[in-house]
């Protein structure tokens, strides 16, 4: 029997091939996806690594966490009394994979109304053919048989998995990746974090306001060195007083495992040697592309030495209609990032001319306060030599800000110093996921400073202060 032939088939439906798959299906081709995935319930589930065990289920225990936080500790300031507040960490985790339930079965019937095919199983190429390329769809359950399909087109989409250190066997019990520290089943009395990256951050800060005592250990002697200096420093100083205990600049040595804990030998920043006990650690430095099984080779394709697969600014391979997108390739492993870069194939496919602009990918970190950022930094600026004008204006003079009971941060934007373009923005406070999207279209739109100063925002809202920020750029803020 002839294969099955597809104009396009995404390999992996994260929210990269997910969203590629439905944009090549309302371009009018035919098209599959193959995702192996298979959830704690042992059912086979789309989504990827986002909606399984990345951005909703992180998203969902921070919400829950704020919630226990602000009834145990900011009500009062309301007058509102309360006792005796306690957390059934059950049921907390139960309302999680609801939410993921819900997200990744929305996936399923979004694929039934666009008509995609999902073929259950590992897809591995197999070989270039006359009609394209041959992928084997090796099934991942019992039920499923294997299959060989042809594809016109193929998008890679395989995404990335945590990148696991030697000496650290992680069990997902007593050692963690991003999977065990969105399930633990108690709150840990002593809770080791090593990366201070954004998992780092956004899961010490849940597991911190459940009580746990969180001590994160970083390689690195700058803290958040992404992020715009200015925000770094104001959030190190956030979250050093709320309780977590950062430590920059550490070696981590000799990690063992016990029964029921595990120690962990370090160097600190001045050179001395210490030990940290602790009940779980979270390993959460990094993550690597997937590309096992994959059978790049049998097709005359090869990953960089970092196991990315190599694309152009249209996520073209080196091989004719064979492109990759989202966590697999270059540039920030971020959920927007993929699903703008499926959208951007599948047009491609269709002989559209797309094109993302990676300077105004934003970046959030969900931890209290939120810290959001686009474009340039600071330092990044002051290295290439070009002349900026900066605006800054604290969330503590905004009076929505502080009738939600939470004004720590500031915004900060910075104009060219000649033509006033918007270079890059820089939120940490109180919603910053949401007030980044206007600086997203303000670069976009390569507006100036003066546009956003000039434009009616709501009052009160915290985005007067994005509004006061751009104002300040000419050191014209209304209310500083
Ligand atoms: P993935 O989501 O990793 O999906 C790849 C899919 O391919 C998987 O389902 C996998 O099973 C499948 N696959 C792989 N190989 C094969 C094969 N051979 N055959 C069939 N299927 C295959 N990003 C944000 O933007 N915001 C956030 O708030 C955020 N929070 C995060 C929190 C955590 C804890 C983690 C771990 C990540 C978070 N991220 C966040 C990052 C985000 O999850 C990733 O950038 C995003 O999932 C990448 O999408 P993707 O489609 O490239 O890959
Ligand atoms: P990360 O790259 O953000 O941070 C890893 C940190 O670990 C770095 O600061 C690094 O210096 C440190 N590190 C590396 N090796 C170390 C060692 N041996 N000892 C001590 N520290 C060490 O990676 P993370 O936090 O694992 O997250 C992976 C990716 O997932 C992120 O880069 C991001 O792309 C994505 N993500 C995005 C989120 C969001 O958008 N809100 C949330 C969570 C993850």
């Amino acid at each position: 029997m002839a294969n099955k032939e597809f104009d396009v088939v995404v390999i992996g439906a994260g929210p990269g091939g997910y969203i590629a798959a439905i944009r090549a299906a309302q371009l009018g081709f035919s098209v599959a996806c193959v995702e192996k995935w298979i959830n704690p319930a042992k059912k086979m589930v789309l989504g990827g690594t986002c909606l399984n065990v990345g951005c909703i289920p992180s998203k969902a225990l921070l919400a829950s966490s704020e919630e226990f936080e602000k009834v145990g500790h900011h009500l009062a300031d309301h007058g509102i009394t309360t006792s005796d507040v306690k957390i059934d960490i059950a049921k907390m985790l139960e309302r999680k994979q609801k939410i993921v339930d819900k997200m990744t079965g929305g996936i399923e019937y979004l694929f039934k109304k666009n008509k995609i095919t999902w073929l259950k199983g590992e897809g591995t190429f197999v070989a270039k053919s006359d009609g394209g390329y041959q992928i084997d769809v090796k099934p991942v359950q019992e039920a499923d048989k294997p299959e060989t399909v042809t594809a016109k087109n193929v998008i890679i989409a395989t995404g990335s998995k945590a990148r696991h250190l030697p000496g650290m066997p992680v069990d997902n019990k007593l050692i963690s990746d991003n999977e065990g520290a969105l399930s633990f089943d108690t709150v840990p009395k002593k809770l080791g974090v090593i990366g201070a990256g954004v998992i780092g951050l956004e899961l010490g800060s849940v597991w911190r306001r459940l009580g746990s005592e969180v001590t994160v250990l970083e390689a690195m002697p700058e803290f958040l060195a992404a992020a715009d200096a200015g925000v770094a420093k104001e959030a190190i100083k956030q979250f050093g007083k709320q309780g977590l205990n950062i430590n920059v600049g550490v070696k981590v040595g000799e990690v063992k495992a016990g029964k029921n804990n595990v120690t962990v030998n370090y160097t600190d920043k001045d050179g001395k040697e210490q030990v940290l006990d602790v009940d779980r650690l979270i390993v959460s430095v990094g993550r690597v592309p997937n590309t096992d099984n994959l059978g790049l080779g049998n097709i005359g394709l090869a990953t960089d030495e970092r196991g990315f697969i190599p694309v152009d600014d249209h996520c073209r391979t080196k091989l004719p209609n064979v492109y990759a997108i989202g966590d697999v390739v270059r540039g920030p492993m971020l959920a927007h990032k993929a699903e703008d870069e499926g959208v951007l194939v599948a047009e491609v496919i269709a002989g559209q001319k797309p094109h993302i602009d990676y300077n105004c990918i934003p970046w959030v970190i969900y931890t209290s306060p939120e810290i959001a950022w686009v474009g340039k930094t600071e330092q990044q600026l002051k290295a290439e030599g070009r002349e900026f004008k900066p605006g800054q204006f604290p969330f503590a003079a905004n009076g929505r800000a502080l009738g939600m009971g939470s004004s720590d941060g500031f915004v900060k934007v910075l104009a060219d110093a000649k033509t006033d373009e918007i270079l890059g923005v820089h939120v940490i406070g109180l919603n910053a996921s949401d007030l980044i999207a206007e600086a997203v279209v303000a670069m976009e739109f390569k507006a100036a400073s003066e546009d956003i100063g000039r434009i009616c925002h709501p009052h009160p809202s915290l985005s007067e202060v994005m509004r006061e920020a751009a104002l300040d750029v000419e050191k014209r803020a209304l209310n500083k």
